[in-house]
């Protein structure tokens, strides 16, 4: 089986997706960390370095070169994954696992506010310009992200919570 989780950065794909992955008895990847491996260039020093547009291509052959081994894993992606370069459908033609985290923009900005600055994309934002960044940001990406075919609302639910309903849902 591979379950996909996709949403906006701080949605909390790495830990729900580790916390469900141990659960289920299957590996975990996270694919940031999958594409910092095989460039050996952490996401910051790929943005700074060689700009997003090779980012976004470089995510897009690897998600490529990753389905089509076949994965039987919990594949936490980055929170732009799915909205570039076809990739939500390609993610859709290999597993109907494809799991949505959706949180408020109040509650991802807080979670953002701390480590900004290993997220490339809003490490320039200020505090006061961070909500309506995330808003503007998450309202053009959530086409995309809605078309997975679970959503899980995370708002005030525990980890423990989050995992016991993706499992109920993919039964
Ligand atoms: C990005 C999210 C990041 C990482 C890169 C771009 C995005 O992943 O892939 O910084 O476009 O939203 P996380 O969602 O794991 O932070």
């Amino acid at each position: 089986m591979l379950i996909a989780l996709v949403g906006y950065m701080g949605s909390g794909k790495s830990t729900v997706g580790q916390a469900l992955a141990k659960d289920l008895g299957l590996p975990f990847l996270d694919f940031d960390s999958f594409i910092e491996n095989r460039l050996g260039q952490s996401i910051p020093e790929i943005f700074a370095a060689r700009g997003e547009l090779f980012f976004r291509r470089t995510e897009h052959e690897l998600l490529k070169e990753l389905l089509a081994e076949g994965p039987q894993l919990v594949l936490a992606l980055g929170g732009g994954t799915p909205c570039y370069a076809g990739n939500m459908d390609l993610l859709l033609q290999h597993t109907p696992h494809v799991v949505y985290l959706q949180l408020s923009v109040g509650a991802l900005t807080r979670r953002l506010e701390t480590g900004q600055a290993q997220r490339p994309l809003i490490a320039h934002i200020s505090a006061e310009e961070l909500p309506e960044f995330i808003g503007k940001h998450l309202f053009e990406r959530a086409p995309f992200y809605a078309q997975a075919p679970i959503t899980i609302r995370v708002e005030g639910q525990g980890v423990a919570a989050v995992v016991a309903e993706i499992k109920n849902l993919l039964v």
